[in-house]
């Protein structure tokens, strides 16, 4: 059975500047640290991916310097790639500088044999400190793609969870229209899962036909289950991570958080 090998990374919260720190670490140092880590001089076991899903917050501030020197890099990677935005990012922005070819940051669907990568931007409506929604607009796009399916397979990808953490103040910011959305994918056979960010935490969910995972960040972790903020305090989980994700043409998934420390998964 073939199948296809994504890698999602999510929340890399690259500053203007190199030198400059995010909650204590440098965002460009980690960011190259998992490219080395997954692409460059990856595990021999480890095959390279065919499709590399960014899961929004690429940039703390949205600024087109920073987003430049991300494309630079994403073009020497020589592999096809998708992202959907984040809280901090600005998705017109990020149009206007990408265009709408190379990278398809602006698509809102990606197919590979019999799986088809659905692609939400969440960010709409947000309050400033975190939170999104997807319009009006995204919200009848998901409803159309989830009801007329281009592959057998479905994933959702999107920068919000759908579902809590248990963390207060970060279930304060998830998904604000979520039910709206958990209806939607509640309806649709097809979907096999969904797939997010923003927590900066890994977490896996089971809801009926389809399952959801959070992936850890590439930029600071956040420690699970903490009534504020809270980095997380355990040295294994404090690394650059992210996720691999292989899709089975018979729509099964295996997923495994990386973190950019040999040898560990
Ligand atoms: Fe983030």
């Amino acid at each position: 059975m073939s199948r296809f090998t994504v890698l999602h990374l999510t929340d890399l919260h690259l500053t203007r500047h190199p030198d400059d720190m995010h909650h204590g670490f440098n965002a460009w140092q980690r960011w190259q640290q998992m490219i080395e880590h997954c692409l460059l001089s990856p595990a021999a076991d480890q095959p390279r991916p065919d499709l590399l899903v960014l899961g929004g917050d690429l940039a703390q501030h949205p600024e087109a310097i920073t987003y430049q020197a991300l494309r630079q890099c994403l073009d020497q990677l020589d592999l096809p790639w998708v992202c959907v935005p984040g809280n901090h990012d600005d998705v017109s922005l990020m149009r206007q500088l990408w265009g709408d070819s190379a990278g398809l940051p602006c698509a809102d669907q990606w197919q590979a044999g019999r799986w088809q990568l659905l692609l939400c931007d969440s960010t709409a409506d947000g309050d400033g400190r975190g939170s999104g929604s997807l319009s009006a607009a995204a919200l009848a796009r998901l409803q159309y793609q989830l009801q007329h399916p281009q592959a057998e397979h479905q994933l959702v990808v999107l920068h919000h969870h759908l579902l809590p953490v248990n963390s207060p103040w970060q279930d304060e910011v998830m998904t604000g229209n979520a039910a709206e959305v958990l209806a939607l994918l509640d309806q649709a056979p097809q979907l096999r899962g969904v797939l997010c960010g923003h927590v900066h935490q890994a977490h896996h969910w089971r809801r009926g036909h389809w399952q959801m995972w959070s992936t850890p960040a590439v930029a600071a972790q956040f420690a699970a289950g903490q009534p504020g903020f809270l980095l997380e305090p355990q040295p294994a989980l404090q690394a650059p991570a992210g996720r691999w994700l292989q899709l089975g043409d018979d729509g099964s998934m295996r997923t495994s958080t990386v973190y950019a420390i040999r040898g560990s998964t």
